[in-house]
């Protein structure tokens, strides 16, 4: 009895010894202490010892039942240890490794000259509006004095959703819908996307934005629209900034204008970005016609107003230096993140 006791117990102890997971110290626990474990057998084995050696061999059986159990006791609670440790390990932060670095977005260029362009209206006592993308005929071209067969729709050739719907051309149909609503006197600005049928190159892109400008009140003339100009040119561009009107034609205004600014990187003197000339290009503008303000809804002899249309991304390329239209539209961080 001894013999098979001392030999039960050394080998759980080898067991115990060289369990490296906690589930095999459960698998001696079972074999050894269990219900059907080893040594409970020899317990029950104890009506076949003599009465006399029962106390001695129970003795034994409880020796060897406590040597076992602090053997797993003990191994449990070292496998838990270097478990712990290595997790620990595992998991320390090493402080002098580089972060990960967030990138925080920021405003595309055409919004931030698009902001800047608006404060200085705004400042003088305009609202800002917005009209749809896609737009009916009517107000596109109609009410702006574009009829059917009118050239100027050719220039203006877009996209069409159906007969009489359609991408918009130009930022201009929001004046005839503001018109329109008869609320007087208007003063608004009016930024957004228009489309055309052009084909991307340097200074052309199908879908590119406008910010019209409109300004509706008794006794409005060319002077107003020319000081109005002349100011935003100056905060926008410049303190030496000056502007030119030369006649152009466009059916909604009369008279009609193209405006020029000085140009800013050279003053006027003649370089690469005015292309020698002194002077820029910068939107369109005159007294809106007296046909719109009538057909419209408004009393031309009571009333006059100016409009202008201003090319946003032409603007934005001004203001940054930048060479080619395609460059705010393909999303390069390189490109983006200089701004
Ligand atoms: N809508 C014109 C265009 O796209 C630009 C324009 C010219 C707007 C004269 C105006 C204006 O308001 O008065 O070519």
């Amino acid at each position: 009895m001894r013999d098979k006791l001392e030999a039960i117990k050394a080998e759980a102890l080898a067991k115990i010894e060289s369990a490296e997971v906690v589930s095999t110290l459960n698998d001696v626990k079972v074999a050894i202490l269990g219900k059907k474990g080893e040594l409970t057998q020899v317990l029950k084995s104890m009506k076949d010892v003599a009465p006399e050696d029962r106390p001695k061999v129970g003795q034994m059986v409880n020796e060897a039942r406590q040597a076992i159990e602090t053997a797993l006791d003990e191994k449990t609670k070292s496998i838990n240890r270097a478990l712990r440790a290595e997790k620990m390990k595992r998991e320390t932060i090493d402080v002098t490794l580089p972060g990960v670095k967030k990138l925080t977005g920021h405003r595309h260029p055409n919004q931030i000259a698009l902001e800047d362009l608006e404060r200085v209206f705004i400042g003088m006592g305009y609202e800002i509006v917005e009209g749809p993308e896609v737009e009916y005929d009517k107000y596109n071209f109609e009410l702006l004095n574009i009829p059917a067969n009118h050239p100027a729709k050719d220039e203006q050739d877009t996209f069409y959703v159906t007969k009489d719907i359609l991408l918009r051309t130009q930022t201009s149909p929001v004046q005839a819908r503001i018109m329109e609503k008869g609320n007087l006197p208007i003063r608004i600005l009016s930024p957004g996307r228009v489309f055309r049928a052009d084909e991307v190159d340097a200074t052309h892109s199908p879908s590119f934005h406008q910010v019209e400008g409109l300004v509706i009140d008794k006794g409005i003339t060319m002077a107003d629209l020319k000081g109005t100009l002349a100011q935003w040119a100056k905060e926008f561009f410049g303190e030496n900034t000056k502007v030119k009107f030369r006649p152009h034609h466009f059916p909604f205004t009369e008279p009609s204008a193209e405006c020029d600014i000085t140009c800013f990187k050279c003053g006027g003197k003649g370089c690469r970005v005015c292309k020698g000339s002194g002077w820029i290009e910068i939107l369109g503008c005159g007294m809106v016609h007296p046909k719109v303000l009538r057909d419209c809804g408004i009393d031309p002899e009571v009333y006059s107003g100016f409009a202008f249309g201003i090319g946003l991304e032409r603007v934005t390329l001004l203001k940054y230096e930048i060479d080619d239209m395609r460059l705010l539209y393909e999303n390069d961080m390189r490109f983006l993140d200089q701004f």
